[in-house]
């Protein structure tokens, strides 16, 4: 594909994600799967307290609101999605609870042009890359802005699951799978994000799953959280997936 179509893509996304957040409402609790994957796992010390922080594909700003009032010396967080009307949300809801420590942006995950290589200690993106037209750009984007040391932390969904055999079911339908609306969704699995960070240079630190689904067609899908174990081969097959990765230093 040609850069003017991704252009055009974005551009008719950013539409369509505009209406999507000023219809929803913001989650301050940030207790959606994929969040407390990476609650469980960063380290307030390590990752958070008085660091500068990026959440890109923020939405209307939650989990950075979670970041920036963690840690004794609160963390410098930069908050940045694409949609504006997300960021305008995001902005109130943190200035209406006297949050000054998140500096809100539009940005595009793929051309993070406006941070510098290197700028923050700690970078989380939560169900964004698979929402894009080149996953992988964004991947090498969010290791550029990493320091050296510095430590990413990059949820999105994988279809390797049973969540994926139901997209294929779609497809043979010749039905729409499609995420609440969202534009794209790329065909993300845990194995192909792991190479995609591998190739933009960082280092995996971990990277697991969760969310065993059941899903019917026309009916919400119901949660099997006995698929859940043995843990060392079902981590690869949860629809939400998570991958720690750490810029090597030199
Ligand atoms: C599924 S939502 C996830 C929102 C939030 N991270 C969360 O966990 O609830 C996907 C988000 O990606 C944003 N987005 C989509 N394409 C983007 C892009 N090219 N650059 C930055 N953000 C993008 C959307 O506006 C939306 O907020």
């Amino acid at each position: 594909m040609t850069p003017s179509f991704y252009k055009q893509l974005s551009e008719s996304a950013r539409d369509v994600y505009d209406r999507w957040h000023d219809r929803l409402e913001v989650d301050a609790e940030s207790s959606a799967p994929w969040h407390l994957l990476i609650k469980s796992r960063i380290d307030p010390i390590r990752d958070i307290d008085g660091k500068r922080i990026l959440e890109i594909g923020c939405g209307r700003g939650g989990f950075s609101f979670w970041l920036a009032t963690r840690t004794p010396s609160p963390a410098q967080v930069v908050g940045a999605d694409f949609s504006s009307k997300a960021v305008n949300k995001a902005r109130q809801f943190a200035e209406n609870r006297g949050v000054s420590n998140i500096s809100w942006s539009v940005a595009d995950i793929q051309a993070l042009n406006q941070f510098g290589g290197g700028e923050f200690d700690t970078v989380v993106s939560c169900e964004t890359i698979e929402h894009v037209p080149d996953p992988p750009l964004a991947v090498k984007q969010l290791a550029r802005v990493l320091k050296p040391g510095g430590r990413l932390f990059l949820t999105t969904p994988n279809y390797f699951s049973t969540t994926g055999v139901y997209r294929a079911y779609c497809w043979v339908r010749g039905k729409k799978y499609d995420e609440c609306g969202q534009p794209i969704c790329q065909l993300t699995m845990l194995h192909k994000t792991r190479r995609w960070v591998r190739r933009a240079g960082l280092r995996i630190v971990e990277s697991d799953s969760r969310g065993q689904y059941i899903p019917f067609p026309r009916r919400p899908p119901i949660e099997a959280r006995f698929l859940e174990h043995p843990r060392f081969l079902m981590r690869w097959f949860g629809l939400h997936s998570f991958v720690l990765a750490e810029k090597p230093v030199g």
